[in-house]
């Protein structure tokens, strides 16, 4: 598959997603490449009359948001969220995720927590048996000890911690936090990972969002497929 196949099938994700979109909502905006396709599908929308404010997830997305006049709501506001839609790096069989590639994943899962609904976009790429192996899971954790807190996380994983970079210097997130990726080879049992990851002195947030979708989008080369989780 070329990455301009993939591009499309992203495309396609969120051009299904947006059908989810009412108007008047309060649309949760998500970070990566494919939550920008469904930003700029939301922004046609807009241009041609569909009334929505969003919530951001990233400077990114507002950014992006802002260039197609989405109207946005203050991230420091409360808020009433509709819809929270976004993309994924990984999909297992119960529908949970491991987010986090792009360093967004404290925002998004605030935001997908407080939504109504949570909608997932995936290419068919990203649908796997059991979490983990091919992509690690990010972890956002606090710079004080950091050292101390990625060394807790190996011996609980029993998994490689690498501590992410960017232009040769850590990682900062959008809340002055570093991630660490932990290379965990199948995440049979997601939320008591979480669990106990949380438990751990340091860790912010993790990039297991389980038990959340509501409604899973997947874009293969044969079409897209809309399930909606039973819950
Ligand atoms: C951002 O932090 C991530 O959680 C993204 O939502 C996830 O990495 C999916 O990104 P792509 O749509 O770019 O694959």
């Amino acid at each position: 598959m070329t990455s301009f196949d993939l591009e499309n099938l992203k495309k396609a994700a969120a051009l299904k997603a947006v059908e989810f979109v009412r108007d008047g909502m309060v649309v949760g905006l998500g970070t990566g490449s494919t939550a920008k396709h469904l930003i700029l599908a939301l922004g046609e929308q807009v241009r041609t009359g569909l009334k929505l404010r969003g919530v951001p997830t990233s400077q990114e997305t507002a950014r992006l948001a802002r260039e197609v006049s989405i109207p946005l709501i203050d991230a420091e506001n409360r808020w009433e969220i509709d819809v929270a839609i976004d993309g994924a790096d990984q999909v297992d069989p119960d529908f949970n995720l491991i987010k986090g590639g792009g360093g967004a994943l404290l925002k998004e899962k605030i935001v997908a927590w407080s939504a109504k609904q949570f909608i997932v976009m995936v290419d068919h790429t990203k649908q796997v048996p059991v979490l983990g192996g091919s992509f690690p899971l990010p972890i956002e954790i606090i710079p004080f000890g950091w050292g101390s807190t990625a060394r807790e996380i190996g011996a609980l994983t029993n998994s490689r911690v690498v501590l992410r970079e960017r232009n040769g210097a850590p990682f900062k997130t959008e809340a002055g936090h570093l991630i660490v990726d932990v290379h965990i080879n199948r995440i049979d049992q997601p939320a008591d990972l979480e669990t106990a990851l949380n438990l751990i002195p340091g860790v912010v947030e993790t990039g297991l969002f389980v038990g959340r979708t509501n409604i899973l989008i997947v874009s293969t080369p044969d079409g897209v497929q809309t399930v909606h989780v039973p819950r």
